[in-house]
């Protein structure tokens, strides 16, 4: 037996086994579509499985909590255009929390928010229109505590909103200390 002979001899078997697990794979991704299409219309995630409803604090991280800040940087800054803007803004976005949570702790949330609200706003408008700081100062402040007073009010006064300042631009006081 010459030396290639015995070499063909050996790679024989290596070569059958790999052609089975090449068929054994082709048969196996066969198998797993012929599957996934005859189980098809089981597989299909259900429209409220893939809807995606943002919660109530979904919506003040996204949309509430940063116009809040922006409106106290606008009037720090004097751009009283941008005020009225981020107000207008600020404004919708309570609108369209209410209109999406209609109810919180079986209370209407939209008149919740209304509640404690529509003052502050009333006051805002008025003070960003005559580009009155201490007026500006003054709503911004009343609108902070209606933050807080909805929040404590429905057994989250762990979430403390406060002005931002000069020194940090988050409206959030996480600082515990400073609260006593
Ligand atoms: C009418 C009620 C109401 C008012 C007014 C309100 N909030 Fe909220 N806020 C809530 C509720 C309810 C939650 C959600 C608490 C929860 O379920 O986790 C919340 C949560 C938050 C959170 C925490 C979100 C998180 O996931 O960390 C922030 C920040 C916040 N509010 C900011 C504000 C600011 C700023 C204002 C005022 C400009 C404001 N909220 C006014 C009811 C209110």
């Amino acid at each position: 037996m010459s030396g290639a002979e015995a070499a063909g001899i050996r790679c024989r078997p290596i070569i059958a086994s790999a052609i089975t697990i090449a068929a054994t794979a082709i048969l196996a991704v066969g198998f797993a579509t012929t599957r996934s299409v005859a189980a098809g219309p089981e597989v299909v995630p259900s429209p409220q499985a893939t809807e995606y409803l943002p919660s109530i604090s979904d919506l003040m991280i996204a949309t509430i909590q940063p116009r809040h800040e922006l409106l106290w940087r606008a009037a720090q800054d004097g751009n009283w255009d941008f005020a009225a803007y981020e107000l207008g803004n600020l404004h919708g976005a309570f609108g369209r929390i209410g209109r999406a949570h209609p109810t919180e702790h079986d209370i209407s949330f939209p008149n919740m928010i209304a509640s404690v609200t529509e003052q502050p706003f009333k006051e805002l408008e008025s003070a960003i229109r005559s580009k009155d700081s201490p007026a500006f100062d003054k709503a911004y402040a009343d609108l902070t505590d209606a933050c807080n007073s909805c929040h404590q009010a429905l057994n989250h006064g762990v979430i403390e909103i406060r002005a931002p300042n000069r020194t940090s631009a988050s409206d959030l006081n996480t600082n515990s200390a400073s609260r006593n």
